[in-house]
């Protein structure tokens, strides 16, 4: 769909309470842990995106039977051997983390299983799962490890011993889904990324070690071959909420209280961050959920942004948030540093490079290298011309980077594919209606 926007306004004072849908991390492991238990399984707030819908329709090409209503979902599960017809394609739509993941679970199947993507996820790199995954004993088929593939299991996987290091969690989490169904106890040495799956796995008790130092987890892990039903309260996305936290950091006289939503420490890079920049960020009201960690966050307007030199440490738990960092970095008085930063040219569009060129089209001076971006901020910057945003692979948070951008820095914005936004956060545009009334403004083309 080549639907487009047309901004040309700044967003007006606001003070508002919203809440934004459930996390996409969590819903996916959900639907896929859930595929593997025989008993029925419930989440409330699983988010409703195409990424989580590609997920439920791959596990019920696998037999698990799904039901979702509203905010309810219910699966019965297969067991750890799913039922695979023969020639049967699985279709993980725009998702890497689905890809990646399913794949882990895939390590069993006695029949050859295709996995396609959509345009997107065809150019990603699939190389990452599949070398651990042929470690236990999976053939692949594919052209330069990338989709589409086929994958082959065997009735017995091997444990193995696995070093990640890119500080990947679909990587790791592939790994450990694969781990789970072998005969002995895999190890894994993964540099820190976010850690769902371990939290879940812990919460369904199933036999695990970790060992932290301060870059890596050693996970020890011992196969299963049964798994307790999961019920679950999906909390909120912070990667969604980022969006609306910057809004408010970037409008003036502004106030946001956003419900809900998931604090894990390995998530809350991008406001560790912005306080550094002297954003005005509190989370409140915090609480324990099985194994996770959930506040509602108070972000406030704020002025005197200063620039960072961001520490390297801070990448993975803002991982997806840099797109948007960068917009704050922008308007930040000094020049800002992000190192280290390769793998976001690998996401859903190749976002070091689109951040940079956006930044460009806007006017900011920065300078970009295959890892690390140099920000020039100013405080002072209003942009005035027309910029037009197309051609950037449907990725959902350069189409929402970009809206924030049109509504705090000004100009005349053409954003196409605005359904880009419905893989992880279908309701972005709905939410903005209700902080701005004015938002109708806002015209589609
Ligand atoms: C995810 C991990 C991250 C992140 C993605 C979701 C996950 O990718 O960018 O949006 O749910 O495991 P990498 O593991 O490739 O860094």
């Amino acid at each position: 769909m080549k639907k487009s926007f047309r901004i040309n306004k700044i967003i007006k004072p606001y003070k508002k309470v919203i809440s934004v849908e459930g996390d996409k991390s969590l819903s996916i492991r959900w639907v896929l842990l859930a595929s593997l238990s025989q008993k029925k399984s419930i989440a409330y707030n699983l988010l409703k995106s195409e990424d989580v819908l590609s997920a439920l329709t791959c596990i019920k090409k696998l037999g698990s039977k799904v039901k979702f209503l509203n905010k309810r979902c219910e699966i019965i599960g297969t067991g750890f051997e799913y039922k695979i017809k023969k020639n049967l394609i699985l279709n993980a739509g725009n998702s890497g983390t689905l890809g990646r993941l399913i794949l882990g679970l895939l390590i069993n199947s006695k029949k050859m299983v295709k996995l396609i993507g959509d345009k997107s996820l065809s150019k990603r790199d699939f190389s990452r799962v599949i070398t651990p995954l042929k470690k236990f004993g999976a053939e692949f088929k594919s052209k330069k490890n990338k989709l589409p593939l086929t994958i082959r299991g065997l009735q017995k996987p091997v444990p193995i011993n696995y070093f990640e290091n890119k500080g990947s969690a679909q990587c790791k989490t592939s790994v450990i889904f694969a781990a789970l169904k072998t005969n002995g106890i895999s190890t894994i040495r993964a540099k820190k990324s976010r850690n769902h799956t371990e939290l879940l796995l812990r919460y369904l008790k199933v036999p695990m070690t970790i060992k932290k130092d301060k870059n890596y987890d050693l996970i020890k892990i011992k196969g299963i071959n049964k798994i307790k039903n999961l019920n679950y309260k999906i909390p909120g996305d912070i990667s969604s909420c980022a969006f609306f936290i910057v809004l408010t950091v970037l409008s003036k006289n502004s106030e946001l209280l956003i419900k809900n939503i998931n604090i894990n420490p390995s998530r809350t890079g991008i406001i560790e961050i912005l306080k550094k920049m002297g954003a005005s960020i509190k989370m409140i009201n915090k609480k324990n959920y099985k194994g996770e960690k959930i506040a509602d966050i108070m972000v406030k307007s704020s002025k005197n942004l200063k620039a960072i030199n961001c520490p390297t440490n801070l990448n993975s738990s803002a991982i997806d948030e840099f797109l948007i960092i960068f917009l704050v970095a922008a308007k930040a008085r000094g020049i800002s540093v992000f190192k280290n930063l390769s793998e976001l040219n690998h996401k859903e569009s190749p976002r070091l490079i689109w951040g940079s060129k956006i930044l460009k089209l806007m006017g900011i001076k920065n300078e970009m290298t295959n890892s690390s971006i140099k920000i020039h901020g100013n405080p002072n910057i209003s942009v005035k011309k027309s910029i037009i945003i197309k051609n950037y692979l449907k990725d959902h948070r350069i189409f929402m980077m970009s809206t924030i951008a049109a509504l705090t820095f000004g100009g005349k914005w053409e954003i196409s594919d605005v359904n880009s936004v419905k893989t992880s956060f279908p309701s972005f545009l709905k939410i903005l209606k209700n902080i701005d009334y004015n938002f109708n403004k806002f015209s589609q083309k």
